[in-house]
């Protein structure tokens, strides 16, 4: 499938690594102007740089720094056709050990910064007649899993901002779907597992996990860019509140 994204303009969240990284890559080459949104500097820096993508440095976790990085968007370059919201976080804790703390830490990116988001690029799009927004769930936001409690529960609210989006924003140009990725080959997969375990313990993990997938293998964040795109582009227009799930096969079984 061929794709045009030259005169399109798109948000991308977490664009610093793993799938937002790959996504913006993507994006770049198939010549998107993008912004690409993250809190880590320097690797952002790195991201751009190699791919000419606009830099904005930012933690995503306020409201009215969500509302200013959709206005100057749509300032700059007149309309704003995409957002793509990958940043999120994790914490490995069950809910007997999940502090308050590290709740609010895991809602604050990935529930709250994804309702600011949506919202302000809504109603961008909404007065435009037209949009894409792609959120980014994941296995874990329908099914569960044991010691990671505040990350399962954010990424099922992911899913119902997508769904309840998409039925207040249906027939009005703009479209609200989701990525439900699995088990994906980023800084992420390994995070949060060190104060825990060894890097050799880590490793094994990560091969005891692969071996779990029908696949046999983690995604790579490029197949998980591959689903961005086509979630953004016209080649989806019909699809509305969706989740495409894209995971190896995990949770068929
Ligand atoms: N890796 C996996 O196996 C996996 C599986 C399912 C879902 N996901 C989801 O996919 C998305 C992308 O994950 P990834 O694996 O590429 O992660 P990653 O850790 O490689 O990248 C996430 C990026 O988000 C940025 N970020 C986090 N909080 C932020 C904030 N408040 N403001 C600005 N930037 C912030 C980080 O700096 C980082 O660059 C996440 O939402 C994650 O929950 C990941």
């Amino acid at each position: 499938m061929n794709y045009d994204f030259s005169d399109r303009t798109i948000i991308v969240t977490g664009a610093a690594s793993g799938m937002g990284r790959a996504t913006t890559i993507e994006l770049k080459k198939l010549g998107a102007h993008v912004y690409a949104v993250d809190r880590n500097y320097s690797a952002l820096k790195d991201t751009c740089e190699e791919t000419g993508a606009e830099l904005c440095e930012m933690d995503i976790g306020y409201s009215d720094q969500c509302d200013a990085l959709i206005r100057k968007a749509k300032t700059e370059r007149g309309k704003l056709d995409g957002i793509v919201n990958f940043a999120g976080v994790i914490k490995r804790n069950g809910l007997l050990e999940c502090t308050d703390e590290e709740f609010d830490f895991v809602m604050n990116t990935n529930v709250k910064a994804c309702f600011y988001l949506c919202r302000a690029a809504a109603r961008e799009m909404k007065a435009q007649g037209f949009g894409s927004i792609v959120n980014v769930s994941s296995i874990w936001s329908d099914i569960a899993a044991a010691g990671v409690f505040g990350y399962c529960v954010s990424k099922g609210a992911v899913s119902q901002i997508t769904k309840s989006a998409a039925l207040d924003l249906a027939g009005t140009g703009v479209r609200v779907n989701e990525i439900r990725p699995g088990e994906t080959n980023t800084a992420m997969l390994a995070s949060e597992r060190g104060y825990k375990m060894s890097q050799e313990e880590i490793d094994a993990k990560l091969k005891e996990i692969a071996s779990s997938i029908p696949e046999k293998r983690l995604a790579n964040p490029s197949e998980i860019a591959a689903s961005a795109i086509f979630l953004l582009s016209d080649q989806s227009s019909y699809m509305q509140g969706a989740s495409v799930t894209v995971d190896g096969g995990y949770t068929i079984c």
